[in-house]
């Protein structure tokens, strides 16, 4: 039998015949046994984002990232030359970790337990009362060297020594015409972290689509909702890739949070935005109006590269792309979110998010910016409400499967490939 409301176009899931049309598996979600296999075949093995150049500006700023599905811990450094490097956070003496602090910046790092000092590039330097060792040489004792790679300013490690693709080869096949869009030009913004007892795949498909936005942002965001698509933000077109996968939505940009021009030069657009929303939602409205041609840099519509608004869309909002595995990069016309979804167990989650904006010339700039700090918490605090109890749900073995509609084509697809990669690599 027909539903009721059938779409206006084909189904956008019956492109990609692979990923079929059923129920998916709820055992990923909710299996220790599947979680280890993951973290072998998936985790320490792929390249993984961690990170923005802007972070460590200097020769000796560095960060530390905690990756606890690699069980590791890396140092990323830019060293002397310029160059960005990572290495695990390991002494080669007795195996103390050799930096404590998050970030910083340095000329050596000191191991606290015995002194062994290595350089930028994780070479070992210096060793105290070398003399008493057993022809120790030090060019084999330096830091363990984790591949490192940048792509359009963001860093990615990968634990697996060589790496079966460069990152330019495992970036390109989807992501390849997304190069060129500014991110240098969005260099301030602000930052979350918190840990959610989830899986990270949980976690990860509550942002890898727009069917909930209607429904559990009823009362934040869903004025950007175009009234007339039915009720539900449904995606304009989506790519799955042999990894990655993106999709773009359009909508009302007559709305604060889908308005294109703000923060820029305003126009017709944000000037739309503000007759519509001034009555309704006073407050954002006033943001929109004080941030109006405060930013440092114009973002031309028509300027984005080819793979940012790929339909090209005069209602285009913005484009969801995930970054395999666990990286979730939304495009926008003037601001972008990283989010990442790190596992740490099978039911738990780091969830580290990042916004960025251009930077701002004016005091109305940053308040718009800061409406949008406050905003968009408050959207992700929403998104947030529901993974928690979505797995204690799930791990109450009541469902064995659950059930996708197109509009979550994503989450189907993000299931499929850690499920090939899973099994693939166990059938070897
Ligand atoms: S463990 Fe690092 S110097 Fe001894
Ligand atoms: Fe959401």
């Amino acid at each position: 039998m027909k539903s009721a409301v059938e779409p206006s176009a084909a189904f956008l899931t019956d492109r990609y015949p692979e990923l079929g049309r059923g129920p998916v598996s709820v055992e990923p979600y909710v299996s220790p046994e599947y979680y280890e296999r993951e973290k072998v075949h998936i985790f320490k093995k792929t390249w993984l984002q961690v990170g923005r150049v802007e972070e460590i500006p200097k020769a000796g700023d560095y960060f530390v990232k905690e990756l606890a599905a690699c069980d590791t811990e890396v140092i990323v450094v830019r060293n002397k030359a310029g160059q960005i490097r990572a290495m695990h956070n390991v002494c080669a003496h007795r195996l103390n970790q050799v930096v404590y602090e998050k970030c910083g910046n340095t000329r050596k790092f000191f191991c606290k337990f015995h002194g062994w000092a290595y350089d930028l590039d994780g070479k070992l330097t210096g060793v105290p009362d070398e003399a008493c060792f057993f022809d120790l040489d030090k060019a084999d004792y330096g830091l363990t060297q984790v591949s490192c790679d940048v792509w359009e300013g963001f860093i990615f490690v990968n634990m697996d020594p060589n790496p079966a693709q460069t990152l330019a080869e495992f970036m390109r096949p989807v992501y390849g015409d997304v190069e060129g869009y500014p991110f240098d030009k969005l260099t301030c913004g602000f930052a979350w972290t918190s840990v959610v007892n989830c899986n990270w795949k949980l976690a990860l498909d509550a942002f890898q689509e727009a069917y909930h936005v209607a429904y559990i942002h009823g009362n934040s965001i869903a004025d950007a909702i175009d009234k007339s698509e039915g009720g539900s933000m449904r995606p304009l077109d989506v790519v799955c890739g042999d990894l990655h996968r993106r999709l773009s939505l359009a909508g009302n940009q007559k709305s604060v949070y889908g308005n294109p021009k703000a923060v820029t030069s305003g126009g017709a657009a944000a000037q739309e935005a503000l007759a519509e929303s001034a009555a309704s939602r006073p407050i954002a409205a006033a943001a929109l109006r004080a941030g109006m041609g405060s930013a440092r840099h114009e973002f031309p519509l028509d300027g984005l590269p080819e793979g940012v608004n790929w339909t090209k869309h005069p209602n285009w909002l913005f484009d969801i792309n995930v970054v395999f595995p666990d990286f979730y990069l939304s495009l926008r016309p003037n601001y972008c979110q990283a989010y990442n979804f790190r596992p740490i167990a099978h039911n738990k989650t780091l969830f580290e998010g990042r916004v960025y904006y251009p930077e701002m010339t004016t005091a109305g700039g940053r308040f718009f910016q800061e409406y949008m700090k406050v905003a968009l918490r408050d959207v992700l605090l929403e998104d947030m409400s529901t993974v928690e109890r979505t797995q204690l749900a799930a791990q109450t073995g009541a469902k064995q499967h659950m059930v996708l509609q197109d509009g979550e084509v994503l989450v189907r697809h993000g299931a499929h490939v850690v499920d090939r990669l899973v099994n693939a690599a166990q059938s070897v």
